[in-house]
């Protein structure tokens, strides 16, 4: 046996134990905070000469499961509906096939296994704050995240930007309430908060480079008054994605400016409050292109995509933000079983399949980086 061929076979035969592994967690996911960062090291020979780092995210999303499986969530209005248990289980099973392997490979493996990757700021940058980048840096990190765009079988990669900034924008537009019938005697906030609404998008469609991707949604509008009270505020909420950090900061800033003028020559006013989410996700064209044929070995070329651009957003950016680094989606679509519902949704599974290729190809992602590094002497 080739070593992809052992590796392959390593990971058919942990694979009952990682599915299994998924399911524990699946039936008892944790909220973002509730789970502890882990970090785990797979020493090979020679283990100081190089290093490389592997990330999983292992909390789940408030949401309450409408899937009747076995494995279903037992604590109630919690849910892992974005895959997280299937990254957890299968950085394990990396971490098996790795660790039977160690006398086959030089330098080591660095296993982050980090919380809070669904809520800000970010359980990465604390893991970052706490110096797993550190002490010493690896030369790179890779990530991986299911897909249900992507049949099973099937892996995705892109070099480059691959995803969004996200701030979270809060409007409260205040005026002054009064009867529906004498608006003269009122400053309608109803009114200020329309022509914000208007306005704000055009920061979007005049002031962004039409080259760079950026989107300004707001989704939340609440104006408590009725059909003929006109209320004293609104309140506004939305986000704004973005995948240029200088863009990222004058956008946010026009939006702040603008929403403070508009209300205050219509003689109200607006507070602004952002609260900053996790920067663009960029993908190191030299990392992505050597996993990227790693995989088309591991899985076959026929089986690996190039990803769209995507204006959603992960936590995994702050990693990229400091060591070169990139994020690759797992297929775990199947129609014939029915598998289809977007992360995030209540009905959202995985096709447990992807479970016997996702540890064997991150070991494989690892050891093929760690071998085309240069050997360090400290
Ligand atoms: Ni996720």
């Amino acid at each position: 046996m080739n070593r992809l061929e052992k590796i392959k076979f390593l990971s058919a035969q942990h694979a009952r134990q990682v599915i299994a592994m998924r399911r524990h967690l699946h039936a008892h996911p944790e909220l973002s905070y509730q789970e502890t960062g882990v970090v785990a090291t797979i020493k090979g020979k020679n283990p100081d000469s190089k290093l490389i780092a592997l990330r999983a995210d292992m909390d789940a999303l408030p949401i309450q499961e409408i899937n009747d499986v076995p494995y279903r969530s037992i604590n109630a209005g919690v849910m892992h509906a974005c895959g997280h248990d299937a990254h957890t289980a299968s950085l394990l099973g990396t971490a098996f096939i790795l660790h039977e392997l160690k006398d086959e490979f030089e330098g080591t493996v660095r296993l982050i296994f980090q919380p809070g990757e669904e809520k800000n700021p970010g359980g990465a940058s604390f893991m970052i704050d706490a110096g797993v980048l550190q002490n010493p840096v690896p030369s790179s990190i890779v990530g991986q995240h299911v897909f249900p765009l992507l049949p099973v079988g099937k892996v995705g990669f892109r070099e480059g930007m691959y995803m969004a900034s996200s701030d979270e924008i809060y409007l409260r537009v205040i005026g002054k309430g009064g009867h529906g019938a004498a608006p003269d005697l009122t400053i309608d906030p109803v009114v200020i908060a329309s022509h914000l609404i208007i306005a704000l998008q055009q920061i979007i469609s005049r002031n962004a480079s039409p080259k760079q991707p950026t989107v300004l949604t707001f989704g939340k509008i609440t104006a408590d008054g009725a059909t003929n009270i006109i209320p004293d505020e609104v309140k506004i909420a939305g986000t704004f994605r973005a995948m240029n950090e200088e863009w990222r900061r004058e956008g946010l800033a026009r939006i702040t400016k603008m929403a403070k003028q508009i209300a205050e020559g219509m003689g109200g006013r607006c507070e602004v409050e952002i609260s900053n989410g996790y920067p663009y996700l960029q993908n190191d064209p030299a990392v992505t292109k050597r996993i990227r044929e790693a995989a088309e070995a591991y899985v076959g070329k026929e089986n690996v995509i190039e990803l769209d651009l995507s204006l959603g957003s992960e936590d995994f950016a702050y990693y990229s933000q400091v060591i070169p680094a990139s994020f690759y989606r797992l297929g775990t679509r199947n129609e014939e079983k029915g598998i289809t519902a977007y992360l995030h949704t209540p009905a959202f599974d995985i096709d447990e399949d992807a479970l016997e290729i996702g540890p064997g190809l991150m070991a494989w992602i690892a050891i093929h980086e760690l071998e085309s590094l240069p050997v360090q002497h400290s």
